[in-house]
């Protein structure tokens, strides 16, 4: 079937099945074009959860959709391949967070959304990169914090509010790979360059980052510091096809990384394809399914994220029953 075939059929079964498909901005350019919205993880969670849509594709990884499909148990929740994972997620098992947790009861859970549904049941609340610093501001400065499973995410919000937290060790093995040392280069070599990158980049790198945001915040920055053509982004290579419809004139250069590799590609995120997205819509197959009572515990902390970013008063649980 031609490319031009398939997203006719695409867009056909979409009308059928009154679908709305929504897209990560680390997808293929041709996956972000044929979707209906096109974010980061915290506007993908927001637009499912708004959406009237009975059926949602959710081009992504495996958590964004089990996200969806907690905070709109009715819909059908579509996800193009159940091995787009994250090392995040399989980075953090259930039972050795909950062992961790137990140890700090009365301190307060964030929990990044890049985590298993389970992950999120015994927290009191989730956070994207684009929130995190408000979610931490939000809670009381006598409650200790516990964050995880980002511990890069983590270690920039401490130095961002001034809040101590206890960490849990995961990363991005993406984003844990760019270069520091040749980043130094890198900005030597364009003076005048602004250097944009991911959190979940490690402390050194961060270190050299004019702006540091979530994957929307990196967009925004381009869409708007207009003092700058030259910009070194620190983060996936999807986002790549926004930032240069959003600036066509700028100079977009990826950031280096160890060993020379051009490991940028999330090999998750990329496992998504047109055709496994069409063939998921006709059958209406790979949908996501989460155990009722883990979606009853998961979608607390998952809206009182929503709570808190829409500027809602929120309560936190004093002690941990789990
Ligand atoms: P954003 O929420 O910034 O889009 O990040 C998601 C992610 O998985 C980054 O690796
Ligand atoms: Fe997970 Fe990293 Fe891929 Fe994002 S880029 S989905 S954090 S492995």
């Amino acid at each position: 079937m031609t490319q031009q075939k398939l997203i006719e059929d695409i867009k056909a079964l979409k009308k059928e099945h009154n679908a709305l498909i929504l897209a990560h901005y680390y997808q293929e350019d041709a996956i972000q074009d044929i979707a209906d919205y096109c974010g980061d993880s915290l506007f993908l969670a927001q637009m499912g959860q708004k959406s009237e849509a009975p059926v949602i594709v959710l081009a992504g990884v495996v958590f964004m959709g089990e996200s969806v499909k907690i905070l709109s148990p009715t819909k059908t929740v579509l996800v193009p391949d159940f091995n787009a994972g994250c090392s995040l997620v399989s980075g953090t098992p259930y039972e050795d967070f909950v062992k961790w947790r137990q140890k700090y009861p009365e301190h307060i859970a964030v929990t990044y959304i890049n985590s298993s549904a389970a992950v999120k049941s015994v927290s009191d609340a989730i956070c994207t990169s684009s929130n995190a610093e408000k979610i931490i501001n939000s809670i009381p400065r006598d409650r200790g914090i516990l964050f995880g499973p980002d511990k890069n995410l983590g270690r920039f919000l401490e130095r961002k509010t001034g809040r101590e937290m206890i960490e849990w060790p995961g990363q991005c093995e993406v984003h844990v790979l760019f270069s520091a040392k040749k980043l130094f280069t890198m900005k030597e070599e364009n003076p005048g360059a602004l250097v944009l990158a991911h959190p979940e980049c490690e402390d050194a790198v961060l270190a050299y980052a004019d702006f540091i945001g979530s994957t929307s915040g990196i967009l925004n920055e381009v869409k708007t510091n207009k003092s700058t053509d030259t910009f070194i982004v620190a983060t996936e290579t999807g986002i790549f096809y926004q930032l240069q419809k959003a600036r066509p004139e700028a100079k977009l250069i990826q950031a280096p990384f160890e060993g020379g590799c051009q490991c940028n590609d999330c090999p998750y995120m990329k496992l998504n394809s047109l055709e496994k997205i069409h063939k998921c819509l006709s059958g209406l197959s790979n949908e996501v399914q989460v155990d009722p009572n883990l979606i009853e515990k998961a979608r607390l902390p998952l809206q009182r994220m929503m709570d808190i970013t829409d500027g809602k008063p929120v309560i936190w649980p004093t002690w941990f029953e789990g």
